[in-house]
């Protein structure tokens, strides 16, 4: 829609209205025709409803957005700061701030759309953010309350999604699971696992997809939980086993604030009343929050005994985990693989399993059919051209994708060279799909494999340190028009790549700080610089 302003109309927006004096200028006419098409006075919108207001398909709010820069958007930010650095912006940019910021996908879609869809009423679940965990979710809970005082001015109906089935995570779709095999040898740290997949008809990816997984619990997590709760196995929820509705649909990991607030009311005892909540708002009483998941939290208030109706709404549903799909479709259609690293890890007296990982490391039986979803890309792909070169950083688990890449340009006969910077702990034990590897060295389609084993001496080893070695080969490659891709742990190792890239630019590109800053950000603009980090 083409609009001219007229100067003839009372303002409508208020002066803290996160726009510039041209955009607010402009706006206010917008407004006020829209608004006022019979030339009566105008209603006056609070800086929410008109930020809303112009959501979504608004026509100036890309470009309010593009002026923000989402300072926040950085992964390796506390909360406390993304929050600061949002104070004053549109709901739907606060909520994103709220976000854990890896546009993941966990959610379905990025950190941006899913805030937007919060803000604008397409979307009423708060906790989709998987990575942000409790504290994203406390957070759009106090934001949303702004949504629920506002009389909401852009409230469309959720829509259906558009997906077909098989991807999405609103439409997941049976797939058989085809086995694992372990990927450490020896004695390792780690617990990592190749798993396959058989796709039903119709479900289709690209190399740099993810596959989404609907997990269940471990039967003895649950059977735990029911004894503690003096519940029998065949206790009903209505039609369904409780035990049945604990194992499919509820997450038993971290304890919800919703269920210390259970606790809180069952209670007698005016001090653990107090304590629990205290722990309902985040506040780590006893310094073990971090740790407290459902049953540590019914075991830590023994006396209380919340019956299972009570209890079972309490919790949180369960969601799907996403992981890297490690393979290319061009390998062998219909069926996908990826490679886990299954979650364990000791507290007190009980080893606390990851729900999806062990699941798919361990519980999960062969043959058996599990519902999943592709979930795409979001601009995680390799280059059209076979002749454009790629530099892939995956320690790790983070190797996922660039098997999938090195397959796909193995089976393409991609002429532009490929470059793989892998680490783990150790050579012997934790060199992923080495024979593979070598294969693909051998036949052109990988032309150079460094490694970075960090646990086989002394100083620690990290692919960063082998970047920054072989920095003047990293950036003539980048000159030569390059596609970097990083994959892996998104707190600490994909800020820390990024900052040798900076290095690498600053000391082989001969520029200065600034100037290395502009390279890395035109690479990420033009979509060169790509990310799948978790
Ligand atoms: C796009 C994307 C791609 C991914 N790809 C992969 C992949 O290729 N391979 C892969 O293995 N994973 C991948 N992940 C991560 C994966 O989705 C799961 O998050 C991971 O497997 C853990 O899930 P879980 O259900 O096993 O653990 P959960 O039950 O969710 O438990 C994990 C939680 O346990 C706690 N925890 C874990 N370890 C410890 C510890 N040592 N001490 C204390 N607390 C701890 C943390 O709070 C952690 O959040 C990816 C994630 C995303 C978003
Ligand atoms: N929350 C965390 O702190 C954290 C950290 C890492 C991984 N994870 C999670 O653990 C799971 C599986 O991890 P994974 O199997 O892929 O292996 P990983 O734990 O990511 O380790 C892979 C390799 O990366 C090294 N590494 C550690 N810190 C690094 C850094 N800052 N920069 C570069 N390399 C670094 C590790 O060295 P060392 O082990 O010797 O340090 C190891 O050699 C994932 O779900 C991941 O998100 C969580």
């Amino acid at each position: 829609m083409t609009f001219q302003p007229t100067p003839f109309f009372t303002p409508i927006l208020p002066d803290n209205a996160p726009f510039s004096s041209e955009q607010r200028a402009w706006l206010n006419g917008f407004l006020a025709a829209m608004l006022s098409p019979g030339g009566g006075a105008p209603i006056s919108l609070s800086p929410e409803q008109a930020a809303a207001y112009l959501a979504p398909g608004g026509d100036a709010a890309p470009q309010a957005e593009a002026d923000d820069g989402a300072p926040w958007h950085d992964p390796s930010l506390p909360m406390e700061e993304r929050m600061k650095l949002a104070e004053g912006k549109p709901l739907r940019r606060r909520m994103m701030a709220a976000m854990a910021q890896q546009d993941c996908g966990q959610c379905g879609t990025n950190c941006e759309d899913y805030s937007a869809a919060i803000a604008a009423g397409r979307e009423e679940r708060l906790n989709l953010c998987q990575p942000g965990g409790k504290e994203t979710l406390r957070m759009l809970k106090k934001l949303a309350a702004e949504l629920d005082s506002a009389a909401a001015p852009v409230v469309e109906a959720k829509p259906a999604s558009t997906a077909a089935p098989g991807h999405s995570r609103e439409h997941p779709v049976p797939a058989i699971f085809r086995g694992r095999r372990r990927l450490n040898c020896g004695i390792s740290a780690k617990e990592t696992w190749h798993v396959e997949f058989e796709l039903p008809e119709g479900v289709t990816y690209k190399a740099g997809d993810s596959f989404g997984v609907v997990p269940e619990n471990d039967s003895d997590l649950v059977g735990a939980i029911m004894l503690r709760l003096g519940l029998a196995a065949d206790t009903r929820d209505g039609e369904r086993l409780v035990r049945d509705v604990l194992i499919h649909d509820k997450a038993l990991g971290a304890a919800p604030d919703a269920l210390f607030m259970l606790l809180a009311e069952s209670v007698s005892d005016p001090d653990a009343k107090t304590r629990l909540a205290r722990m309902a708002e985040g506040d780590d009483v006893d310094g073990d929050l971090d740790t407290v998941d459902v049953l540590a939290a019914l075991e830590k208030f023994p006396a209380v005994m919340p019956d299972a109706d009570a209890f079972l709404s309490a919790l949180d549903s369960l969601q799907p985990r996403l992981y890297s799909i490690s393979s290319s479709p061009k390998a062998q259609a219909g069926r996908l693989s990826l490679t886990v690293d299954a979650v364990r890890y000791d507290v007190g007296a009980r080893t606390r399993l990851g729900c999806a990982s062990t699941f798919l490391g361990g519980r999960l039986e062969e043959g058996a059919s599990v519902p999943v979803y592709i979930q795409a890309a979001h601009g995680f792909r390799l280059p059209e051209e076979g002749s454009v070169p790629i530099v892939m950083v995956g320690p790790g688990t983070g190797i996922a994708p660039f098997r999938a890449f090195l397959q796909e340009r193995l089976a393409s006969s991609a002429s532009g060279g490929a470059w793989l910077f892998f680490g783990h702990q150790h050579r012997d034990s934790d060199f992923f799909y080495e024979d593979e590897l070598s294969g693909l060295q051998s036949a052109g389609a990988l032309s150079r494999l460094s490694l970075a084993w960090s646990r086989d001496n002394n100083a620690r080893t990290y692919v960063q340190d082998k970047m920054r070695e072989e920095g003047a080969e990293l950036f003539a490659w980048l000159e030569k028009g390059a596609h970097f891709y990083v994959c892996g742990d998104a707190k600490r190792m994909a800020a820390d790549v990024e900052h040798a890239l900076l290095a690498v630019v600053e000391e082989h590109g001969k520029r200065d700080a600034a100037a290395a800053k502009a390279y890395v950000a035109a690479l990420k603009a033009g979509g060169r610089y790509q990310a799948d980090v978790y």
